[in-house]
């Protein structure tokens, strides 16, 4: 039979598949009839609707063509191929990655811009994804992630209904590029009262998470060739679109206070600053005063940009608070970026910049022409989120619980590893970094694996630095454990050191 069922999907789409791929290699050949939609399905055993939404899917694809009253017919000339992710994408059958017609023509490289031959020599190998694997351990030290079950998500699907259910048209059209008023509004509040930000709502820019922001100063604030100071170690969000770019990056060193402004001054001028302050990324230093008002003077002095990512600033365990960088900036040069991913959850794709005046709308337009705007529907509940109070709640709840989970993991790290493993950068957020201090660098892979084989996750921080360290260095992230897990993780962490000697 020309057609078969290979078990993949819904029987229509098997029919679908089959039927195509019978087209493409010629097994039916151009402009022959095809059996009634009746008589086939009773052949492969399946209702007749299936085969009529076969065919129709083909008939609108362009491989058949249905004659009133003669049947159906394999078309004569066969469309082009189909787009990458499936004609499905197109024409609603969620079908992926159909087949194009076989073509002899050699093909040729596509012609990448220079933008693109950078990124794609940078890339990380493999797909590119800001999830960590999940390896189904019992023990996950993973990091960058908020602990999914604090989440108040019945308060939040209740507003999405709401918001949903009363989207009136003009909230179904295109919105402001720059965000919502609502969610403007809402956020300068917000940031105000919690990182003592000074804006008002006008100088937001709603992006999608910290990421597309970190494009849009690229875009806007980038040429080829222009040096940017990145910390060392370093998040990589921004390294990779920095160099796809064409900046040169120039790597300032960090210590347990976070960017050493001392050397950066010491270094070249530089176009603009990449840096976390509130939790140096991923060593966790927390960037005091001093440092603060000698970053900003030195953005005076040489018109450099900062661009301050807070992407877990709420999360503060030690200390006084530190206003943000952006709060002490008199001279508007610095660029603050934050995010919905920590406060509740990536997949929201909800993050914000709050720009300089004369910086606006440039970046209203670059945001306009990348996307038309962020989901706005989403935009509103985050609005009425805040404005509910509940955000300020899930933050005061969540800080008890990680204070609880932190604290757990810094007696874990005494009790087990003393001697052995040294735990920096938990003042703040929801990871710290064990330092192995008898472990090369190069021997990091061992532990990870000796980890794994006990059913712990440990994370490497070797991935973020230009230049290798000479001591293993791993990230323990404890939002997603309980303190009693982080406790029976830890040690089995140190039953994986002793296994390698240390
Ligand atoms: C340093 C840092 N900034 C920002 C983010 C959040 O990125 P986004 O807002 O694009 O989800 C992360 C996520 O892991 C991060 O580690």
């Amino acid at each position: 039979m020309f057609v078969e069922l290979d078990g993949q999907g819904p029987l229509h789409q098997q029919v679908t598949r089959s039927l195509r791929e019978a087209v493409l290699c010629g097994r039916v050949a151009p402009g022959e009839r095809l059996p009634a939609t009746r008589t086939l399905a009773r052949e492969l055993g399946v209702s007749r609707n299936t085969l009529l939404q076969a065919y129709e899917q083909l008939t609108d694809e362009g491989y058949l063509v249905a004659r009133t009253g003669a049947g159906t017919f394999v078309a004569s000339a066969l469309p082009g191929p189909a787009p990458l992710h499936g004609s499905g994408a197109l024409h609603g059958s969620g079908e992926p990655g159909a087949p194009g017609p076989a073509t002899t023509r050699a093909t040729r490289a596509p012609e990448l811009s220079s933008y693109a031959r950078r990124a794609l020599e940078g890339a990380p190998r493999g797909r590119v994804s800001w999830n960590l694997p999940r390896r189904g351990v019992r023990y996950d030290f993973r990091y960058g992630e908020p602990a999914y079950p604090d989440l108040p998500l019945e308060t939040w699907s209740r507003l999405l209904g709401r918001r949903a259910r009363r989207a009136s048209v003009m909230r179904l059209a295109y919105s402001d590029p720059a965000g919502t008023p609502e969610l403007r509004e809402a956020l300068a509040g917000y940031l105000a009262r919690a990182r003592g930000v000074r804006c008002t709502p006008e100088r937001i820019v709603i992006t999608r998470g910290s990421q597309q922001a970190i494009d849009l100063v690229c875009r806007v604030l980038i040429d080829p060739g222009d040096p940017v100071a990145i910390e060392e170690p370093h998040y990589t969000g921004f390294s990779y679109p920095l160099a796809a770019h064409g900046a040169k990056l120039v790597p300032i060193p960090v210590d347990e206070s976070g960017l050493d402004v001392d050397a950066l001054r010491a270094s070249a001028p530089v176009r603009g600053v990449c840096t976390t302050p509130s939790h140096q990324f991923p060593l966790g230093g927390v960037l005091p005063l001093e440092r603060r008002l000698s970053l900003l003077e030195h953005a005076a002095e040489t018109g450099a940009f900062v661009l301050e990512d807070d992407y877990d600033g709420e999360y503060r365990f030690e200390g006084r608070p530190i206003p943000s960088l952006q709060g002490l900036d008199a001279d508007e040069n610095v660029l603050l970026v934050g995010t919905a991913s920590k406060l509740l959850f990536p997949a929201l794709r909800i993050g914000w910049m709050v720009l300089p005046e004369a910086l606006v709308r440039p970046f209203c337009i670059a945001k306009a022409y990348a996307d038309t705007g962020s989901a706005s529907i989403e935009q509103l509940v985050l609005a009425d989120f805040i404005e509910g109070g509940h955000l300020d709640r899930h933050i005061r709840r969540s800080r008890i619980k990680n204070a609880a989970r932190r604290e757990a993991l810094q007696r874990a790290v005494e009790t087990h590893l003393a001697g052995r493993g040294e735990l920096v950068g938990t003042r703040a957020g929801l990871h710290g970094v064990l330092r192995v201090p008898g472990l090369p660098s190069s021997r990091e892979s061992e532990l990870r694996r000796a980890c794994a084989d006990r059913d712990v996750g440990v994370y490497p921080v070797r991935a973020y630095y230009t230049t290798l360290p000479a001591t293993t260095e791993v990230l323990l992230g404890y939002g997603a454990l309980e303190p009693a897990d982080v406790d029976e993780g830890v040690a089995r962490i140190s039953e994986a050191l002793a296994s390698l000697g240390v």
